[in-house]
């Protein structure tokens, strides 16, 4: 064993412009960056057999310490052995620290300095979530990469409000740092609020880098803003965040968001996007969006998407794959998520690659160029 054996550490390898290519080293694995976190948030990715998720590319998976407080709560996957163990997944696992969820699921919410008191959108039963309550929970799930406790307002705010909950969730950073503790191996992360206020977006990072972290977040974002307000923030936001360390933009999203963000300078992104849609009968490919359940594609033997190396496109047709979804078979959603993890993944391994080639700018024109055509 080397002297760094069972660290953390990230390493850049390239940067083209702002975009930057990388690996993050952890003791479960390497994640290659620009890398994309699909959403396993109930111990599970939704329709998508762990093996066949990390064959899609992923190096790493997300969970939600909201859910998996309620069901089957932290305790009892600490005694089954862990959350790696217990959804069989032995890759690098970031879990968010839950306050974003509560705030957009659980009923009857009371925030205090202290934390906050919801009750269950499952059963109503009523739980505390705090920034020591968090990193306990994540501590006993076995998260690699864990995510500090903090409030993400809701929209519309007024600056007022932003800046109360920034200030609010910069205090929680630091309550987080403290309770997290000194864990070799494990990785803890701050996240940057203040909203599309770029006053506040500074202030929040200064905070943060004051307390210092493994990884910074930037949060806030993808509640509504619309993309031009979103690229706006990042325009600025990643400048403010160590250059040395992962940043990660939560909850986004589409692939041309994507997109826009590795070229700001994120490394880092997850988003429910790529296996909802494909229970919904959504699939991404390299020329835009095809709804399967349009009849139009109820005779056509062309696969989803002529490049694509994925299961459902080597062995399936549009026109299965509108049946089985019209006949609202489970192998549907099961193709269709296999496939749009795929194409996510795709398009991450297409920027790593340009951006070692020094080629992203390219890369980005051919991207759009190609949604551009049309007639898919
Ligand atoms: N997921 C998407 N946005 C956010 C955020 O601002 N904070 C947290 N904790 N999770 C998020
Ligand atoms: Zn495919």
């Amino acid at each position: 064993m080397t002297q760094t054996a069972g660290r953390f550490r990230f390493d850049l390898t390239a940067t083209d412009g702002k975009a930057r290519t990388g690996a993050i080293t952890t003791p479960r694995g390497t994640i290659r960056t620009p890398a994309f976190m699909p959403v396993g948030t109930a111990a599970t990715v939704k329709g998508m057999l762990p093996e066949s998720v990390a064959a899609t590319g992923a190096d790493i998976l997300l969970g939600n310490t909201y859910h998996l407080m309620l069901r089957p709560t932290a305790e009892r996957i600490d005694r089954l052995g862990g959350l790696h163990r217990f959804m069989n997944w032995d890759k690098p696992i970031l879990t968010d620290s839950g306050g974003f969820q509560v705030m957009s699921l659980a009923a009857l919410r009371k925030l205090t300095e202290e934390g906050v008191t919801f009750k269950s959108h499952i059963d109503g039963s009523r739980h505390h979530l705090s920034p020591e309550r968090s990193m306990e929970i994540q501590r006993l799930l076995g998260s690699d990469i864990v995510m500090c406790f903090d409030e993400c307002p809701a929209l519309p705010a007024t600056d007022a409000e932003v800046a109360r909950a920034m200030r609010l969730s910069m205090r929680w950073a630091q309550r987080s740092r403290d309770a997290f503790g000194d864990r070799p191996g494990h990785a803890l992360f701050g996240i940057q609020q203040g909203g599309v206020t770029q006053d506040l977006r500074a202030e929040s990072a200064e905070a943060l880098r004051a307390i210092g972290f493994d990884g910074y977040a930037v949060g806030g974002l993808a509640v509504g803003e619309g993309q031009e307000a979103m690229f706006g923030v990042l325009d600025y936001a990643p400048d403010m965040l160590p250059q040395d360390k992962p940043r990660y933009l939560m909850g986004v999203g589409k692939p041309d968001d994507i997109v826009g963000a590795v070229k700001r300078g994120i490394d880092m992104m997850d988003c429910v996007l790529p296996s909802r849609s494909g229970r919904t009968g959504q699939a991404f490919t390299r020329h835009g969006v095809v709804n399967i359940k349009n009849a139009r594609h109820q005779d056509d033997p062309r696969p989803l998407d002529e490049g694509c190396t994925c299961p459902a496109c080597r062995g399936y047709s549009r026109a299965y794959l509108h049946h089985v979804f019209r006949a609202g078979e489970m192998i549907s959603g099961m193709l269709l998520t296999w496939h749009n993890l795929h194409y996510y993944q795709d398009l991450m391994q297409g920027m790593r690659d340009a951006i070692a080639a020094q080629r992203f700018a390219a890369f980005e024109a051919d991207f759009h160029a190609r949604r551009a055509e049309g007639d898919i």
